[in-house]
């Protein structure tokens, strides 16, 4: 079964074809980030305006690599929330067009369920019940998958996503947009130890999450440098939050992993690109446990991972009505 996947919930305009939500036959991914980077974050109006200019061209793009036509497809998907309305609405509005033109199934996709069909898409051997958790620019969700699309949160942010906190340390000191690979680069030349940055948990047990506390503390520790005319080392900060994330991540990761008893846990999302919270999650994690994360280019927004998700829906005899809504806030 030949599902086109389309994705164009925030800043990437991307389309992909794939076979039996396996095999990728093609996966073409615009993003915007040079148009936005000046901004220091997504001008939703850029965005949408930008994302009618692409959407066509990537569509065809996604089916040229993949040596299709059209008539080949049997089924198209595209990403329905959550995200930006405007954005949201210019990938949906061409695969329900193309769905009722061409006669074939339409699939409505949750963006952070499609996050999760990242790893299903890459590694066969990942089998519910597991626990994942998807660290992106808007979210932090830290869900327990009982079987195959069933999810219960287990927590979740209670103020700023984690790549969102990456971004506002990454404006902080001035090392560019988007933060999170801005900041790993920096942090690679600095000591993680050298400066005490909290560390936010919640009691009775909550498995929530919180990021303001420690973008507010690094915004006054390099005010109250600047105060004092003193050197800001950029590397010791950049590294000693990146650290202080990890911990926090791994904290109630693998608390949620002990009491829901599983072996496996699945990352997704583009903090999960990270590749120093890669390794300190191996190494914090119980011997027993198996933890995956998607191939870096399926870590951030693209469309294989909307298709593969798709497959799955159609597998349970689902698909949407041509009358589904974009819908921003759409949670899990
Ligand atoms: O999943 P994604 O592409 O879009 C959303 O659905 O939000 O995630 C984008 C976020 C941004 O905040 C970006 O700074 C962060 O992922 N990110 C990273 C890395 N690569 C992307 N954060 C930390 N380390 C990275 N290497
Ligand atoms: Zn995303």
């Amino acid at each position: 079964m030949l599902i086109l996947g389309i994705e164009t919930s925030c800043d990437e305009t991307a389309a992909a074809v794939v076979e039996n939500g396996k095999k990728i036959l093609s996966n073409v991914v615009a993003s915007q980030v040079n148009l936005h980077r000046k901004y220091w974050g997504i001008v939703p109006e850029i965005a949408s305006r930008k994302h009618l200019e692409l959407i066509v061209p990537i569509i065809k793009e996604s089916l040229g690599e993949a040596q299709m036509k059209l008539k080949d497809l049997d089924a198209v998907a595209a990403t329905y929330g959550p995200g930006l309305l405007g954005s949201l609405l210019v990938g949906l509005t061409a695969a329900k067009g193309l769905a009722y033109a061409l006669e074939l199934p339409f699939i409505g996709i949750n963006h952070l369920e499609a996050h999760f069909y990242a790893n299903f898409l890459s590694y066969p051997e990942i089998i519910p019940p597991l626990v994942g958790l998807i660290i992106s620019g808007g979210h932090t969700e830290l869900i327990y998958l009982s079987k195959e699309r069933e999810y219960e949160i287990l927590g979740t942010t209670r103020d700023d996503a984690v790549g969102e906190a990456f971004d506002k340390v990454a404006r902080i000191l001035d090392i560019g947009y988007p933060g999170g690979p801005e900041i790993e680069k920096v942090a690679k030349k600095g000591n993680p130890q050298s400066i005490d940055l909290p560390l936010t948990h919640f009691k009775n047990n909550s498995l929530d999450f919180s990021f303001s506390g420690i973008k507010t503390a690094v915004l006054y520790y390099v005010k109250d440098l600047e105060r004092k005319k003193a050197p800001v080392s950029t590397a010791d900060i950049a590294a000693s939050f990146q650290l202080k994330i990890a911990q926090m991540l791994s904290k109630n990761l693998f608390k949620a992993a002990w009491q829901k008893k599983v072996k496996q846990i699945i990352l997704g999302g583009g903090v999960s690109a990270n590749l120093f919270l890669r390794s300190f999650l191996e190494k914090e994690k119980p011997g027993q446990m198996e933890i995956f994360f998607p191939p870096l280019e399926l870590c951030t927004d693209n469309a294989a991972m909307v298709a593969a998700c798709a497959y799955a829906k159609v597998k349970q005899g689902k698909s949407s009505p041509l009358s589904l809504d974009a819908q921003p806030n759409l949670g899990f």
